[in-house]
């Protein structure tokens, strides 16, 4: 059977890829930009280093440093009627998953009015125009929502995670914004997008493209996350993570994410846990999940992964094999357990049901997914790594 595989919006990438992105902004004649960030990002200095940036192409901008995670719908009409009390030309989302999806949203309300609520895909996915381009400046390497479609917004009237479909205009990957980031934000969002490039290759939906993709970033982010732990100026490291993290973010817009993020998206919303923590948590489970299903995937990820697999091993032992080396990785950069993060193994277990019921791609794992099964995944998560 044919695959279809898509290409998604232009990527700058390298040092000084800022004041690229600054250049080629005035000289497509934009004059007034919104940055969107949270308060983290501006107490790092960042946004106010990209204001200045701005200024030398004789750009002025206005900052909105309050973007919170799992943004509220609520949250995202406002910051478009703010983006249009300012006149803004242009949207520059600045910071993590959060920040980069609500200015990818807010930028939908803005061209088209109403709320965000009528442009989420599960109210059918509507279609609307693109006025107002979004510019994009990860500041942690995690959640490639730089280069994917998704914004993820959390509609308060039911209580749940839900998607606005808008691709960005540009990415802009400069890994001096990624330095100041703490460890464990480093390891976290470093472990989302080791989550996503595996959920990705152990999908029902592989395209060789996107499948290459993934394996390639499995191989940087675990050469390259225990060095970005150790030393967080060195910009080789850091740099190689913002590639890893965007190319699987390429590759799971693609190819999906499944179980990990089933249980993450629930894990987040229930016990307000960080989003890459639950689906870092999730990596060797998933990966022990798949292995009846997907062995030669799962060969292929030991490989990208440098494990050594002893001849004759089996699906099943190849998996327990890089699902251990996985949790060495996250015993190594301070990973959280569960437990450490104050759930209990009894609450833990209370989201199964939820985690399926409430996030429709768990059809993309390999094999249907029991309420029974994915009991039996959180419990694993909460019992082996510990
Ligand atoms: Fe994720």
């Amino acid at each position: 059977m044919a695959v279809m595989y898509q290409q998604v919006c232009p990527v700058l990438f390298g040092e000084n890829a800022t004041q690229e992105m600054a250049k080629k902004i005035a000289e497509e004649g934009h004059k007034n930009v919104f940055i969107c960030c949270d308060p983290g990002v501006r107490a790092a200095g960042i946004a106010d280093m990209i204001v200045e940036i701005l200024k030398e192409e004789g750009l002025s901008s206005s900052v909105f440093d309050e973007c919170v995670p799992d943004a509220p719908d609520t949250s995202i009409d406002e910051l478009a009627e703010k983006i249009r009390q300012t006149g803004a030309d242009i949207i520059l989302g600045v910071g993590g998953g959060s920040s980069m999806d609500a200015a990818k949203a807010a930028g939908v309300v803005l061209d088209n009015g109403d709320s965000v609520r009528k442009y989420m895909e599960e109210n059918g996915n509507p279609g609307f125009v693109i006025k107002t381009p979004v510019y994009l400046l990860p500041t942690n390497a995690g959640t490639g929502s730089e280069s994917t479609p998704m914004s993820v917004i959390h509609e308060m009237a039911t209580d749940t995670k839900k998607v606005v479909l808008r691709y960005a205009e540009l990415a802009v990957l400069d890994p001096k914004l990624t330095v100041s980031c703490p460890p464990s934000v480093t390891v976290n969002s470093g472990m989302d997008a080791l989550s996503h490039a595996v959920e990705a290759c152990t999908s029902v939906a592989p395209n060789p493209k996107d499948m290459a993709l993934a394996l390639h970033a499995i191989k940087l982010i675990v050469n390259n996350l225990p060095i970005a732990i150790r030393e967080p100026e060195n910009l080789e490291a850091r740099g190689n993570l913002l590639f890893a993290s965007n190319i699987s973010g390429i590759a799971f817009a693609a190819m999906s994410t499944h179980i990990g993020h089933c249980f993450a998206h629930e894990a987040g919303i229930h016990f307000h846990l960080n989003h890459g923590l639950c689906c870092g948590l999730a990596v060797p489970e998933t990966i022990r999940f798949v292995a009846d299903k997907k062995p030669e995937e799962v060969r292929k990820i030991a490989e990208a992964m440098g494990v050594a697999v002893p001849e004759g091993c089996d699906a099943k032992e190849t998996a327990e094999l890089v699902a251990k080396f996985v949790r060495s990785l996250m015993r190594e950069c301070g990973m959280k357990p569960l437990k450490e993060c104050g759930i209990s193994r009894e609450d833990a277990l209370s989201i199964a049901k939820a985690a399926i019921d409430n996030n429709w791609f768990h059809i993309m794992c390999p094999g249907d997914i029991t309420y029974a099964q994915m009991e039996q995944f959180i419990a694993d998560i909460y019992d082996n790594y510990q």
